[in-house]
């Protein structure tokens, strides 16, 4: 019942952050010291999952880049006795068994899980959006990991948004069973205010059952333009538990540009040596 697997779908093109990312993979502008990507893999590590699956398209070498050793690099460090910096780029080519697979075009969400059919069949597996970057204390796959270790089925992230959001995201309908807990019954995509089921939107974390995939297929049948996850689970949630888990922490939409300004402060606020330095310059003082 472990999620051992953990897919990242970074294929899309990033149009909100253009022109940044006419060249440059959006996962990995800096989130104070290392890239967003990290984040995500490192909430994969720390909630038990063994292999990272990152979904790529173009412009994402760096991504590929970033996770390898380099060892012209590594080289010129230790002759200049710059060990600690050696040890550090050791250590993130080490951190993650990282597979990758290229997404042709950019079809979707649903495409992008789907192209990681040959590592994930058969078993239960997490996806993380890296855009979607959470500050507190326990992994948010973590929680929805737990979530599935006890209840079986699959499991998405919620959050609770307000009127103004609910027209900008997935918005999830079902029962409560437990404080936070719903079992989902359906899910509508950026849904007017006076059609949504629910303010509780769909956010870039979910442990999703391996039929997910037949759905997904069949939807790329019949589909002319992108494949929405979203249409896949609402398929989902008739025939198999699906629990949306109203996840703890705080969430950055790092795919924005306001999301990762307030992403890099908030994280500057919490370390020890930048605090200071955010302070003079809100302040003026
Ligand atoms: P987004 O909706 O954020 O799209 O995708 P995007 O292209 O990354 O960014 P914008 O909206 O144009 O600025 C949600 C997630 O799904 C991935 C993205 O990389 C992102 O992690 N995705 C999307 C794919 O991997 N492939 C796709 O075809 C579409």
């Amino acid at each position: 019942m472990t999620v051992k697997k953990c897919l990242f779908p970074v294929a899309g093109l990033g149009t909100r952050f253009l022109p940044v990312t006419k060249e440059l993979a959006k996962e990995m502008l800096p989130l104070v010291n290392r890239p967003i990507i990290s984040y995500g893999v490192e909430e994969a590590l720390a909630s038990g999952c063994e292999n990272i699956v990152m979904i790529t398209g173009r412009a994402k070498h760096s991504i590929e880049n970033y996770f390898d050793r380099s060892f012209e690099l590594e080289d010129i460090l230790k002759k200049r006795g710059k060990l600690e910096l050696y040890y550090k780029m050791i250590h993130i080519s080490e951190m993650a068994d990282v597979i990758y697979i290229r997404q042709h075009e950019p079809l979707g969400l649903g495409h992008a899980v789907l192209c990681g059919e040959p590592v994930c069949k058969g078993e239960y597996f997490g996806v993380i959006l890296p855009d979607d970057v959470f500050v507190g204390a326990e992994p948010v796959l973590s929680q929805l990991v737990k979530v599935h270790e006890r209840l079986g089925g699959s499991v998405i992230a919620l959050e609770r948004v307000s009127d103004e959001d609910v027209s900008r995201y997935g918005i999830a309908s079902g029962e409560e069973v437990e404080p936070g807990i719903f079992k989902l019954d359906g899910m509508v995509e950026k849904p007017k205010l006076a059609d949504a089921p629910s303010h509780y939107a769909i956010m870039g974390r979910y442990v999703l059952s391996p039929e997910i995939v037949p759905l997904l297929h069949k939807q790329q049948a019949g589909a002319g333009g992108e494949i929405q996850l979203t249409d896949a689970i609402r398929e989902l949630v008739k025939s198999e538990p699906v629990w949306g888990v109203v996840y703890q922490g705080r969430r950055f939409d790092c795919g924005t540009q306001k999301g990762w300004l307030s992403a890099n402060i908030q994280l500057a606020l919490e370390d020890e040596e930048l605090r200071d330095v955010v302070i003079r310059i809100v302040t003026g003082k």
